[in-house]
């Protein structure tokens, strides 16, 4: 199966931290975003992924370059003008033949997407979309099924009294290709206010796919911070290495100096004499922590270097 990844939005609310790269390009655990993205892709056997970009395109072809090194082919569409999330996915419609998968590109999740494609198929759906419990759905696209999971209603960043479920869209969905004869060309559209609701008017089977596995929207520094926390703490199966104290290449660490974990240093780092870390840590590559200094619980990255 093909995927398609949305990464077109400016990533404001993530501001400071996209100020100089785009938010798919935002460091985790010392690696682009996207990169982790595309490893969970590739480990359920997706291995041809279209990129759907916008602004600040650069960066990210640069880096990923055609995949390869990834162990899957990456394709690139890239837009004049936003054209919003159902817009993006039609952009990208010549390479997409068959069942599809579309991702919002800032979501990290713990997904089997392996097991939702097999349920797409039992459904016979046209749409089905990965659902997830959180705390507030206003900040999400509230999603409303029926006992068999085929999905009722669909509300986009509902107002505290259009809450009727706490389960949201997780911003995975497997679609079927002639959905998108559905979205006009070239012009903005929104997949969650215009094509999910659309679907559902006209009696089309859409279907929830309930996870009840790990998943964080990154969409603020507060939530950026609160993934690595999880990520380095276990909470994801994602990072096999929770709890420990990890060390890049070429970093200079000062006997001194007293590393409890979680931690994760980056390559070429300096800890000078006398400094504390104290874990959940993440130093990114290249960062000196200077005689005396007490980190803990932080990320720390350089924002002007490139990567
Ligand atoms: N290519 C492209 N073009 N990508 C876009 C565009 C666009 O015009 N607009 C948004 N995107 C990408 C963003 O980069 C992001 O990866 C994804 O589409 C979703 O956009 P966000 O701006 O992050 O939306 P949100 O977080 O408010 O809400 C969405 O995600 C929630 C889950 O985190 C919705 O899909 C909600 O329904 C969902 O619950
Ligand atoms: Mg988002």
């Amino acid at each position: 199966m093909k995927a398609v990844i949305l990464v077109g939005g400016e990533g404001t609310r993530l501001r400071p931290l996209t100020c100089n790269r785009p938010k798919a390009m935002v460091p985790v655990l010392n690696t682009p975003f996207l990169e982790h993205v595309i490893h969970h892709l590739a480990r359920h056997q997706v291995r041809e992924i279209v990129l759907a970009m916008g602004h600040l395109a650069q960066p990210i072809e640069g880096y990923l370059g055609d995949g390869s090194r990834f162990g899957v082919r990456l394709s690139y569409v890239v837009e004049e003008a936003p054209l919003g999330t159902a817009g993006a996915i039609k952009n990208a419609e010549k390479y997409l033949d068959d069942t599809f998968l579309a991702l919002n590109g800032d979501i990290f999740a713990d997904l089997d997407i392996t097991a939702m494609a097999s349920f797409h198929r039992q459904c016979r759906a046209k749409v089905t979309i990965a659902l997830t419990p959180v705390d507030d759905p206003t900040q999400y696209g509230l999603v409303e099924t029926d006992e068999r999971g085929r999905i009722l209603r669909f509300v986009e960043k509902p107002s505290p009294e259009e809450i009727t479920t706490n389960r949201v869209n997780a911003g995975t969905y497997v679609i079927e290709p002639d959905v998108l004869a559905q979205i006009p060309p070239g012009t903005n559209v929104s997949i969650e206010r215009e094509t999910f609701p659309r679907l559902l008017a006209s009696g089309e089977p859409v279907y929830a796919y309930p996870s009840s596995g790990y998943w964080m929207d990154t969409g603020t520094p507060e939530k950026y911070l609160q993934l690595h926390r999880d990520l380095l703490s276990g909470r994801s199966g994602y990072y096999p290495l929770a709890g420990e104290v990890v060390t890049g290449e070429g970093c200079h660490i000062h006997p001194s100096a007293q590393i409890r974990g979680p931690v994760v240093i980056g390559s070429n780092c300096t800890i000078d004499r006398d400094v504390r870390i104290i874990g959940p840590v993440v130093i990114g590559n290249g960062c000196t922590v200077l005689e005396g200094a007490l980190v803990g619980d932080s990320v720390i990255w350089l924002s002007l270097i490139h990567i």
